[in-house]
């Protein structure tokens, strides 16, 4: 049995004061979720206020982002160790907007989530394919390449795959949870072929509009194990709603 794993991505929203805003109503609605993984991603400017406030707590801390380098002379990144000392149990790799906005790459995406597994992070790898690429049917090519090359040389241990169709992303466009379950199983097929029997134990979330009202549909479906979550994370209650949806 995978245990749900549901994640906050709150990208590049909240200052400090509507963090702790945000700490003093979500903890307590979740404090006795024992069931299932939860994590906030606030941005670098957070984490390190945000992880105070996690410790002891049942929810888990990760970055959006990170660079593959140790240390050095690279202005305006963050490296795993630096990630680490300050809390984080995870890191977002490869998410469509870094893609889109920040020209990373299959190859960068691969570099860091190499570093990231070194430096002792769990690793949150996104794939998904745009609305161009679905209709023109390249949706499980553009999934193989992406899966393949991101995680080329790599073990799955630390990995959670998360699945998310560039289209439904805060557009308020959800994938049907037909097309979310035919696209987790075709990753889990992937992860089979290359990594056996771990495709068992592989957790594939879904990312892309989740809302408390269509998480619990979704989580029905057989191979999809939790949700990345924007919009409808930056709120307590309904990110609360989404971690209880069962
Ligand atoms: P959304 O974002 O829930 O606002 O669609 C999801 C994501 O980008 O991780």
């Amino acid at each position: 049995m995978r245990r749900p794993f549901i994640s906050a991505n709150w990208k590049m929203n909240k200052t400090l004061s509507e963090a702790v805003e945000f700490l003093d109503a979500f903890l307590p609605l979740v404090g006795d979720s024992g069931d299932v993984d939860i994590v906030l991603a606030p941005p670098f400017t957070l984490l390190r206020s945000v992880g105070e406030r996690l410790k002891g707590t049942n929810v888990m801390l990760s970055a959006q982002n990170v660079f593959y380098e140790e240390k050095g002379a690279y202005t305006g990144e963050v490296s795993p160790v630096m990630l680490k000392d300050i809390g984080c149990s995870f890191v977002i790799i490869g998410h469509s907007e870094r893609r889109q906005y920040f020209g990373e790459t299959d190859d960068t995406v691969n570099k860091k989530a190499n570093a990231a597994l070194r430096g002792g992070l769990g690793v949150i790898l996104c794939i998904g394919e745009t609305k161009k690429e679905r209709e023109a049917g390249r949706t499980f090519d553009v999934l193989r390449r992406q899966l393949g090359e991101g995680m080329r040389g790599l073990s799955f241990e630390g990995i959670v795959i998360a699945y998310e169709p560039v289209w439904a992303i805060g557009t308020g466009l959800t994938a049907t949870t037909e097309q979310a379950e035919e696209s987790h199983a075709f990753i889990r097929g992937l992860i089979r072929e290359n990594h056996g029997g771990k495709a068992e134990e592989a957790r594939i979330l879904y990312g892309g509009s989740v809302t408390p009202e269509n998480i619990p549909a979704l989580m029905q479906r057989p191979d999809v194990d939790g949700a990345l979550v924007g919009g409808a994370s930056l709120k307590a209650e309904s990110f609360a709603k989404i971690v209880k949806y069962r």
